[in-house]
């Protein structure tokens, strides 16, 4: 499915005129178009033009449009984030291989809204992570009789992973459908496995209880079903359809995961203030960018979810916090930001991090 409900394109376009930078604007004729320092490279342009040269990612940290005018270019609303995100999803899904995690930042409502769209385009939801920022982060100033609701302090980073498909089977259906071809019981999988009944029970399950076998095991299983499996119907297990599938390729077809120790899914963490949020120097002091996200949190999935050397995207960069977080943990990254004003400042941050960097 790659269209648009109709009861979503059919609404109205709102308005996508920002509440306005809090800084000067800075020109955009007078900044470069690029820059970069060898791990990172960003760019001041729509990230639509660039996802097509830029390499393979293994993250994606998507904190775009939020329905709330936070930029130039949000929505005044979560019904028109469907449409705001179809495109940029599109691309993500042509460039994601299995390995690819997408970290999905927004409001609980404008993530509800695009999930269906990333469903529609390969992307399989892992976890909803709740990002509490606490009380302080209200600090008695809202009046819950003029809301008419709890306040809000929250904000969603959803995990998604690109979903493996081989012949248009998910990996759990084709597991099941190349032991079938061998014409072996299922049973024999345990034997194949050395296990009692975890194979059948585990890796050829077609319900929840399914998990992905490791590679030592998908490589007994496949030796076992190429040795003992129907001889026409070799080869099994190749995901190519050529030759049976490594126990060094199997592990490419999911996405990488270390979870940090005593991480759950709720991260308490209060709001940025204070030295943490980028302000202009000298003058007023004020915050650049309203939308800047903890540089802790972003390190934190970045690092769960990738290795030294992968690639991460900052599609809608802001101050580039997932670019910086990136380098200072050895990935490689790029960003786009359409905003000449806070590309210019995420730059700047950029440089001056990397300064920071050479003295430790
Ligand atoms: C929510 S903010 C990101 C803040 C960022 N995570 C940080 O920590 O600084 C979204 C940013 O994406 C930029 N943006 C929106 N659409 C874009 C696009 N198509 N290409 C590049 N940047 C875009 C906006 O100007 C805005 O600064």
């Amino acid at each position: 499915m790659k269209t648009l409900s109709n009861a979503v394109s059919g609404q109205p376009r709102s308005s996508t005129v920002g509440r306005g930078n809090s800084t000067n604007p800075i020109d955009p004729a007078t900044i470069p178009e690029t820059w970069s320092d060898g791990l990172v490279s960003v760019y001041f342009d729509d990230s639509l033009n660039r996802y097509t040269e830029w390499p393979t990612p293994t993250v994606i940290v998507s904190d775009g449009g939020y329905g709330i005018l936070g930029f130039e270019g949000d929505t005044s609303d979560h019904l028109d984030l469907p449409h705001w995100y179809q495109p940029h999803i599109e691309m993500w899904s042509k460039h994601a291989t299995p390995s690819t995690t997408l970290w999905f930042w927004n409001s609980e409502i404008g993530w509800a809204v695009v999930h269906p769209i990333l469903e529609a385009y390969g992307w399989r939801y892992v976890n909803a992570n709740i990002w509490n920022k606490g009380n302080g982060h209200i600090a008695g100033n809202v009046n819950t009789r003029k809301i008419r609701r709890f306040p809000v302090v929250t904000e969603v980073c959803a995990q998604y992973v690109y979903e493996a498909r081989i012949d248009g089977l998910t990996l759990k259906q084709w597991l099941l459908r190349e032991w079938r071809r061998t014409g072996l019981p299922l049973k024999k999988a345990n034997e194949a496995c050395d296990v009692a009944d975890a194979a059948v029970r585990k890796y050829l399950d077609q319900g929840h209880l399914w998990y992905f076998p490791p590679p030592e095991m998908f490589e007994k299983l496949q030796k076992y079903a190429n040795l003992h499996g129907d001889a026409n119907g070799r080869p099994y297990f190749a995901v190519d359809g050529k030759r049976p599938t490594s126990a060094d390729q199997w592990i490419k077809m999911r996405a990488k995961f270390k979870c940090p120790h005593g991480y759950t899914n709720v991260w308490d963490r209060p709001a940025l203030h204070g030295s943490e949020r980028y302000r202009l120097s000298g003058g007023t002091g004020r915050a650049i960018h309203l939308n800047q996200k903890p540089l802790d949190l972003i390190t934190m999935i970045i690092q769960a979810s990738s290795e030294k050397d992968d690639v991460v995207w900052e599609p809608f960069g802001g101050l580039f916090t997932a670019c910086i977080a990136a380098r200072s943990i050895q990935r490689r990254a790029l960003g786009c930001e359409i905003d000449s004003t806070y590309f210019y400042h995420g730059v700047n941050r950029l440089q001056k991090e990397s300064e920071m960097l050479q003295w430790v």
